[in-house]
Order: structure tokens, then C-alpha cells, then sequence
């Protein structure tokens, strides 16, 4: 009986990714097709208001979620079922996402297709996932453990030191916006005509952001997926996608009523209110252009970036278990000497480590047939022109040495997304 249960799990395990990887080739194909014609952010992009309206009336005017229908700590994804450009219940399979984030904010078909496989693996039943908490739409064999959402991959998707979500030790919870914390951010532009929260301010405020978890969060843990690149980048993503585009402002401009829409936030300055997943997208809002699709490249661009004015960001590692005790990953114990914490950052490195990592960390359950269809992201990768991301060369990574993760215990401690008690939930 066991042996017919394991066999028939495999097929149902071995069927969901052979379905993933045929839809993963189609994308790939047409992202092939789609290749940046503007790959270095040197030329302003141009500016088509026909084509870069966003419709958000009829089929794509704003519904609040009703019960049951799932929203969580990603205000781009929240806004896209709201606006049903993805299912309003919150659930959605790869290529759902993967289209309705490319279509309507521009986002590179590598980035969405990368984010949304990722999502599949360790969060979802390796075909669809919830943006939310676990649902009823999304479930594994009646014997594994039910795929928890986007809400509660702490550490594996969700990560401390978020723009605007708590760390999941101080607040209990890390899918909910904190007010103070958006606020922080909100004010630090004035409410003039010119207001407009460009990268520089983003940078500053994910200064403060850091040293806010550092200094109150003795289990704060900033990993390279969770860290690095998702808080991280989601950072970017404030401006990168939310800034309304236009003839004057193509890169986009990022007002107040634009950044309180997109983050559900209504109300006056002295009465800022935010309404759990409500978060909408604005009236006449112009996405980015068709010739400025945010890449893999543009993101690794502003990280890399980004770690040269603050290179906390750059930082891997954690608090030992006492606030302001930060400890740096030593990444060549991590990985056996293959990568230093300086040879990291130097030429397709940091795309390496990052599709090789996450080749090593898939639940071990999975590991076998989820090799297979990691394998494909490593194509996505290659022939990116001219952008130096080709996973040709990489150097060889064989294993790594999860043991030096084992004085944080912010990476060891937590159990099913929760900490037995919490700290102090403020700004
Ligand atoms: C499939 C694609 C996507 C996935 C899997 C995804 C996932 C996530 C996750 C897990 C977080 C929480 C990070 C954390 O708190 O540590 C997050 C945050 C965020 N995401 Fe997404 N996201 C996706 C697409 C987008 C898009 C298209 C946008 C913008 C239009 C966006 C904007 C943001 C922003 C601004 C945050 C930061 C929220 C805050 O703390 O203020 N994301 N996303």
C-alpha cells in the first residue's frame, strides 16, 4: 500500500512538473522573441499612451476580495486580483502569473517567469499558488503538507527588513502592512507637485528599514533569496513599477496618491487608514513601455547598484539572537570555497549562486523531479545579450554548508511561519 501511495505520488509530482516545464518552454520561447531592444538603462524609454494605459474599468474595475478570496503581503499581486487580471480568490497557476504581471506592469517575462516558478516550488503544488494563506484551490497529495501561500514563506520567499511589512519576530505576522512603517516612507516626501519617491529615496528609506530590524529584532535574518533579492528588490520594485508613466516623466513618477492607491492606504495626513487588501491600482495609470520591460538585468543593475551606496544590502547573514549583533554570512564556508563574499558580486556570479541555490534548498521531497524543471530556469538565463547574465561558465557549486546558518536563530528557530512569542511591533 505505502509502495502504491509513493509511486502514485511520484506520477502526480513527475505530471505537475512536466506540465510546469511545457509551459515554462512556451514562455521561454516568447521571451526569446520579446528580447530587450533597450538593454542598458542609458536611453529614456519612450511613452505610448494607447498601449501603456492600464483599463481598470468593466471586467477590470476594482472588487475588493470577499471572504475566503486570498490577499497578502505583495501589493502588486493583491491589486492584480482586485483588478482581475489575476483570479479574484488569489489563487493562480504559473502562467497566470506570469502574464498578468508582464502585461500590466511591465515586469521582464524572466523576472515574473523566475518569481512565479519559484512560488509553485515552495509555496504552491508546483502548479499554481495562493497570494495569500493556505486555500482549498491549491493542494498537494492528501498526505503532504498543505502549500502554505506567499503569507507564510517566511525565510523562502518572505524576508525581514520589508518596505512596509513587519519582521515576522516583532509583529507576529509579516503580510500585513504596518502603518508606521509606511508612513516612514510616505513623509519622506513633502506633498508638492514634485513629490516623487524615486530610487535615491527608496534607497534611504531601506537604510532605515535595515537598521530598524538590526536594532530591534534579535532573530532578524537576511538570506540571499529572502533577503537579498526579495525584500531587497521589492524595495525597487516601489518605484520601478508603481511610478505612473508618462511623455514628461517616462521612467515614471511616483506621487503620494499613487503610492497610497497602489498600498490600500485612503485617508488625509493626519488620518492615513489602511484597508487590508484593498490595494488598487490608480485611474489613469500608464504602465511601463513595451521597450522597457523590467529584466533580470535592469534588477540585478539596481541591486548591484543599490550595494554600492548601501552595502548593507549587499550583507548576507543575521542577528545571533541580540539585537545589533549582525554577523556577515562567511560565504566561502557556505559554499565550500567556490564563492567568496567578494567573488559573489563579481561578473554572472551573483546569477550563479542565486539559480544554484535554489537548485540545493528545494524541499527534499521534491528534490528529484524539481532538479529537472530548476534545470530549465538555468536556460532562462542564457543568450540575455550582452548582459553578462549567462550561466555558461558558472563555477561549479556542488553543495552547500547549511550548518554556518546555524547561529541564526532567526533562520532555526521559527516553526511553521510563527515564533512561539513575539517582540515589540514599532517603527
Ligand atoms: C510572480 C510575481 C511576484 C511574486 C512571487 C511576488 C512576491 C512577493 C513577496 C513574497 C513579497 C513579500 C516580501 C517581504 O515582505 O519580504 C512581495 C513584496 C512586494 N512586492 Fe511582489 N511579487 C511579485 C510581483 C510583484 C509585482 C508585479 C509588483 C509591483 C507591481 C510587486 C511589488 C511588490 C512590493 C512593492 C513589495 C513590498 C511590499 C512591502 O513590504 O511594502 N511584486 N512580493
Amino acid at each position: 500500500m505505502v509502495a502504491f501511495i509513493a509511486l502514485a505520488m511520484l506520477f502526480l509530482i513527475n505530471d505537475r512538473v512536466a506540465a510546469s516545464m511545457d509551459i515554462i518552454q512556451e514562455l521561454k520561447a516568447k521571451l526569446e522573441s520579446s528580447r530587450r531592444k533597450r538593454q542598458l538603462p542609458i536611453i529614456a524609454p519612450g511613452f505610448d499612451p494607447a498601449l501603456q494605459r492600464i483599463d481598470v474599468s468593466g471586467r477590470h474595475e476594482f472588487v475588493p476580495p470577499a471572504q475566503g478570496d486570498q490577499r497578502g503581503p505583495c501589493p502588486g499581486l493583491n491589486a492584480l486580483a482586485n483588478h482581475n487580471y489575476l483570479p479574484h480568490n488569489g489563487v493562480a497557476t504559473i502562467r497566470q502569473f506570469t502574464e498578468a504581471t508582464n502585461k500590466v506592469f511591465g515586469m521582464g517575462l524572466d523576472i515574473s517567469l523566475f518569481l512565479s516558478v519559484y512560488g509553485a516550488i515552495f509555496d504552491g503544488n508546483l502548479e499554481k499558488w495562493s497570494i495569500g494563506g493556505p486555500s482549498d484551490g491549491v493542494k498537494l497529495a492528501a498526505f503532504l503538507s498543505q502549500p502554505q501561500g506567499i503569507s507564510y514563506s517566511h525565510n523562502h520567499y518572505e524576508g525581514d527588513g520589508s518596505p512596509t511589512r513587519g519582521d515576522l519576530y516583532l509583529c507576529g505576522e509579516a503580510y500585513s502592512l504596518q502603518l508606521c512603517q509606511f508612513k516612514q516612507l510616505y513623509f519622506m516626501q513633502n506633498d508638492t507637485k514634485e513629490a516623487n519617491y524615486t530610487i535615491p529615496i527608496i534607497r534611504l528609506f531601506e537604510e532605515i528599514r535595515l537598521n530598524h530590524s538590526i536594532s530591534t529584532n534579535p532573530f532578524f535574518f537576511y538570506g540571499f533569496i529572502s533577503g537579498f533579492g526579495v525584500a531587497n528588490g521589492a524595495h525597487h520594485f516601489i518605484y520601478r513599477f508603481f511610478a505612473n508613466k508618462s511623455a514628461e516623466f517616462p521612467e515614471g513618477k511616483l506621487d503620494r496618491y499613487v503610492l497610497k492607491t497602489f498600498y490600500a492606504i485612503s485617508g488625509d495626513d493626519n488620518n492615513l487608514i489602511y484597508t487590508p487588501g484593498h490595494e488598487r491600482i490608480p485611474e489613469n495609470w500608464y504602465r511601463r513601455a513595451f521597450d522597457d520591460e523590467y529584466t533580470l538585468l535592469l534588477f540585478f543593475g539596481d541591486l548591484i547598484a543599490t550595494g554600492l551606496v548601501n552595502p548593507q544590502t549587499l550583507a548576507l547573514g543575521g542577528n545571533t539572537g541580540t539585537v545589533n549583533s549582525f554577523t556577515g554570512v562567511n560565504v566561502a564556508d557556505l559554499t565550500g570555497g567556490v564563492y567568496n563574499a567578494k567573488t559573489l558580486f563579481e561578473g554572472n556570479n551573483l546569477a550563479c549562486f542565486l539559480v544554484q541555490s535554489i537548485q540545493m534548498v528545494v524541499p527534499s521531497f521534491f528534490k528529484g523531479p524539481l532538479i529537472a524543471l530548476s534545470s530549465v530556469l538555468l536556460h532562462l538565463f542564457k543568450g540575455i545579450n550582452g548582459s553578462g547574465l549567462t550561466l555558461d561558465n558558472c563555477p561549479q557549486l556542488t553543495r552547500l554548508n547549511e550548518s554556518v546558518y546555524s547561529i541564526y536563530p532567526g533562520y532555526t528557530k521559527y516553526a511553521n511561519g510563527t515564533y512561539p512569542t513575539f517582540g515589540n511591533c514599532t517603527c
